[in-house]
């Protein structure tokens, strides 16, 4: 496997694996690897000729600098991993590779960037959009990866591939969970003990949804069922919680992200919210 730090050594990887013929897997992380990202990169092994895996703690994303200070950094363990899974090469340029005179072209999306994690983290899907820009530039992928617990990320990151006709597929991999239940993010290490316990609560919530929107499904088939009820049945215990500060739950539609009022299939039921110091999210979909 190759480490490769520069923008012009990548391009040469990328176009050397397409002239031999070979399609180009990509998995965008931010580091600290974990079984989620293992699941995106077995994805594309098992679909791709070729794998690139880019390890770049985005700046341009992150709205608080406390949340950037503290995010885990484990670029030798991460390239272990990768390595194990059968990784081409990992691009992990440097924040000056990247943002060399800065940057002052902007990418921002209408209407989607501006609600659920839009609303609390302005400015993080304009950070995002212009780095998967920039890595798609660079790594010229044929397909790249995203998991379904960024499900928005995933939403925008498509529309901007549609809108700007980049040559790569978006293919969506089914969000993990932990045994106990919690989706998988690099941010869950640092959770101490006692407010991992009351994170539980979070996929316990969505999986109480799952059962009340399944249990009106098999009792009275297409009646539509009201997402205030499923709402006002789950919000209480959420909110009263001490440890946990919710920044939303809402009920939204897969293509549009609008707020739906009735549950039908496509609908997405988000929910982000701190433990303490961390800022979790975890969705379901119905399908
Ligand atoms: O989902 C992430 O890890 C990041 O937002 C991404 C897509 C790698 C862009 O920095």
């Amino acid at each position: 496997m190759e480490v490769i730090e520069t923008i012009d050594e990548m391009r040469r990887f990328s176009r050397a694996a397409r002239r031999e013929g070979r399609t180009i897997g990509f998995v965008p992380t931010l580091g600290a690897l974990h079984d989620g990202h293992r699941a995106l990169i077995r994805r594309s092994v098992s679909e791709c000729d070729c794998t690139v895996v880019s390890i770049f703690l985005n700046p341009a994303q992150f709205d608080r600098e406390e949340d950037l200070r503290t995010y885990p950094r484990t670029l030798e363990r991460d390239c272990g991993i990768c390595r194990g899974e059968g990784v081409d090469a990992v691009f992990g340029p440097s924040e000056k590779e990247m943002y060399r005179d800065g940057s002052m072209v902007m990418i921002s999306i209408a209407h989607f960037a501006d609600r659920l994690c839009g609303m609390s983290r302005p400015g993080h899907f304009r950070g995002v959009m212009l780095v998967v820009a920039k890595l798609f530039n660079i790594v010229e992928p044929d397909v790249a990866y995203f998991g379904e617990k960024d499900i928005q990320q995933l939403i925008i990151v498509k529309r901007m591939v549609q809108d700007l006709n980049f040559p790569v597929q978006i293919r969506a991999v089914p969000l993990v969970r932990d045994k106990d239940g919690l989706a998988l993010s690099s941010r869950n290490a640092r959770l101490s003990a006692s407010e991992r316990r009351t994170a539980l609560k979070l996929s316990r919530t969505l999986g109480r949804i799952r059962e009340m929107v399944e249990e009106a499904e098999s009792r009275s088939p297409g009646t539509p069922l009201a997402v205030s009820e499923v709402l006002a049945e789950v919000a209480e215990d959420l909110v009263s919680d001490p440890g946990i500060e919710l920044d939303y739950l809402a009920a939204v539609d897969m293509e549009t992200l609008e707020d739906v009022r009735h549950v039908k299939k496509g609908t997405i039921f988000a929910l982000a919210a701190y433990v303490g110091e961390t800022r979790l999210i975890d969705n379901w979909i119905y399908r």
